[in-house]
């Protein structure tokens, strides 16, 4: 098992929080909403040798949109020397994930969709956020917790894994009431990604949960066609949270991906 290392950098003035394990290739995981880099420890643990595992804290300041949260990867990634790495992320790490390709695809070797879209919001999932915005200004993270889990997680896992349910919510309650607002708006005015996918010119992994309904795996099947280099999978038995909820065949996935492509 890698250990994990937490560290912290101060960039102009602003600090840069992120988890890593192992040594070699860099492998660049961002996590979802409204949890942190925590939810990627399972994989941390298993990077394999020769690869570095950086999850980050993901950061973006009031309306600078999903393209803040891609310019700090950007700004971490120069702190650390790093020039291209495998990059990639679950649901609006997803998103992040797009939004660094569109201006910096040089920075890919590889990239890693996980339970996640590239259209925008619909109408409907708009209103729903703004709901969210709302009440986590008059409730804060702990009812944004109540209302996600049932979407994060599968009903299996939710009756029979309550260290991760536990794990979601605390994650959740960790986040300030501040930090969730502004995921929120930035996730509601991100722009469609799907006119990128014919372009993106790396190896693609998509992985999706069975059960995921947020991002149903028909999503990741539609992008296969889109994505010049791109092999979907899909995780039996997991919802939206795959790499939470089944972490070894995620990790599986992944590794199985990296050696084949490196
Ligand atoms: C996430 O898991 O990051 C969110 O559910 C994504 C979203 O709400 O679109």
């Amino acid at each position: 098992m890698a250990p994990i290392r937490a560290e912290q950098r101060y960039v102009d003035g602003i600090a840069h929080r992120w988890l890593e394990a192992g040594h070699g290739w860099p492998v660049v995981l961002l996590h979802a909403f409204p949890v942190s880099a925590e939810m990627w420890r399972p994989q941390l643990e298993a990077a394999p040798e020769g690869y570095r595992f950086i999850a980050p804290e993901l950061q973006s300041e009031a309306g600078q949109g999903i393209d803040g949260y891609a310019n700090n990867v950007s700004v971490l990634l120069d702190a650390l020397a790093i020039d291209t790495a495998a990059i990639g992320g679950l649901s609006m790490g997803g998103y992040v994930t797009f939004a660094l390709y569109r201006f910096l695809p040089q920075r890919f070797s590889h990239m890693i969709l996980a339970d996640t879209r590239p259209q925008a919001d619909t109408p409907d999932v708009r209103a729903g956020r703004e709901t969210l915005r709302r009440l986590v200004a008059e409730a804060g993270p702990a009812a944004i917790a109540d209302v996600m889990l049932p979407r994060l997680l599968s009903e299996r896992a939710r009756r029979e894994q309550p260290d991760v349910v536990s794990a979601v919510r605390a994650m959740t309650t960790a986040q300030s009431a501040a930090a969730i607002e502004i995921a929120l708006a930035a996730m509601l005015d991100r722009p469609d990604s799907t006119p990128d996918l014919g372009g993106i010119d790396v190896p693609v992994l998509l992985v999706t949960g069975e059960h995921d309904e947020v991002t149903p795996p028909e999503i990741a099947h539609e992008m296969e066609q889109m994505i010049p280099r791109a092999h979907a999978t899909v995780i039996h038995g997991a919802g939206h949270l795959s790499s939470l909820e089944r972490p070894d065949v995620f990790s599986r996935a992944l590794h199985d991906f990296l050696l084949a492509q490196l």
